[in-house]
């Protein structure tokens, strides 16, 4: 099996200057996909879920998804990883079905909306660190609110993440990755005209805390191509942007060592299985249109783990386990 800790690859990442891409999923063809796209590329990835994938997939289908993934491609590292982790009790239950890594995004209360308080955070956060680290588990925080709304996952105001926060709060939790608001947002919506991005504020919480992994979220790039597709296949998606990728890679030598990427993978499935429907009406296969969304979605992830400088690092990772990963934790004090 090779399902390693989430730490492993933003470690090895921080230290080669790449990224990883955590990649949304719901179902089995977006698995295989992925899959399929770093087997190609012999890339690590993170392969998360977030409370509504596995609420959609009634979690064990889920789960044994990712597990089949892992013997599949016993060459490449996986690291199995909670999104938008809302409680203590939510990150229990993904550790509990044999996750490698959990978000407890703390920025935010219970109800996934509601901005906390600087020290609600870090309860939190404390919490599931006590819970994880015991059990080899990574944990991400979250610092600072996204500005965007998706599916009840957000405030919908942006508050940026505050350096001396961040210093603060990374002391006192001693968490494995931090994710920093910038001024993304979650969706296909992310700027009204250019993206305006405060990518200094990475540099300079990277230069107050450089051992500690950055983690983009609402970093997909919403590619004019890909919306092209859906619009012209019966789709409606005016004024859809991105974060340019030029933007990510930009911050990549500043310590951003994951990247969250949902919204594209989306695009890249609804534009091809539009087109099917569109120019094949007779069919009614789910295979004929699933298929293609899957190779679709291949594409895509394959050019992002080139963007993002992983490909190609399979095989420098090395394969740990969450026993293993304890007796790491324990080496270095933080246990
Ligand atoms: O956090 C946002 C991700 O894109 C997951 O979205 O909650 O609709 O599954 P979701
Ligand atoms: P996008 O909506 O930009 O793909 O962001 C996804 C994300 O941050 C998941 O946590
Ligand atoms: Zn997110």
């Amino acid at each position: 099996m090779a399902l390693v800790p989430m730490r492993i690859l933003l470690d090895a990442a921080l230290k080669g200057t790449y990224a990883v891409g955590a990649y949304n999923v719901n179902n089995m063809e977006q698995i295989q996909a992925i899959m399929a796209a770093a087997s190609r590329t012999k890339t690590p990835v993170i392969i998360q879920a977030s409370r509504g994938a596995l609420k959609y997939s009634n979690f064990t289908y889920l789960k044994h998804l990712m597990d089949a993934a892992a013997e599949e491609n016993p060459d490449i590292p996986i690291a199995m990883h909670l999104d938008h982790g809302n409680s203590l009790d939510t990150c229990k239950k993904a550790i509990e079905l044999g996750f490698t890594s959990v978000m407890i995004d703390g920025s935010l209360k219970e109800d996934s909306k509601t901005p906390t308080t600087f020290e609600e955070n870090l309860d939190v956060t404390k919490s599931v660190i006590d819970y994880a680290r015991p059990r080899g588990v990574t944990v991400e925080a979250e610092l600072g609110t996204l500005g965007g709304i998706e599916d009840g996952v957000g405030s919908g105001r942006i508050n940026l993440t505050d350096p001396d926060q961040a210093v603060e709060f990374v002391e006192r939790t001693k968490v494995d990755a931090l994710a920093v608001a910038i001024g993304t947002s979650h969706g296909a919506y992310k700027f009204k005209e250019e993206p305006k991005l405060a990518l200094n504020l990475v540099k300079e919480i990277h230069s107050r805390i450089p051992e500690t992994a950055l983690v983009m979220h609402g970093s997909s790039s919403v590619p004019e191509d890909l919306v092209a597709i859906v619009n012209k296949y019966g789709g409606k998606m005016p004024n859809a942007r991105g974060v340019p990728i030029s933007a990510i890679q930009s911050v990549i030598p500043y310590g951003v060592a994951k990247v969250n990427i949902d919204t594209d993978g989306r695009l890249a499935i609804t534009g091809a299985i539009r087109k099917v429907f569109i120019e094949t009406p007779e069919k009614f296969d789910p295979r004929d249109y699933l298929g293609p969304a899957r190779t679709a979605l291949t594409e895509l992830v394959s050019q992002k783990m080139v963007d993002l400088g992983t490909a190609g690092h399979a095989g420098e990772i090395q394969m740990t386990s969450l026993d293993e990963m304890k007796a790491f934790y324990m080496n270095k004090g933080l246990l």
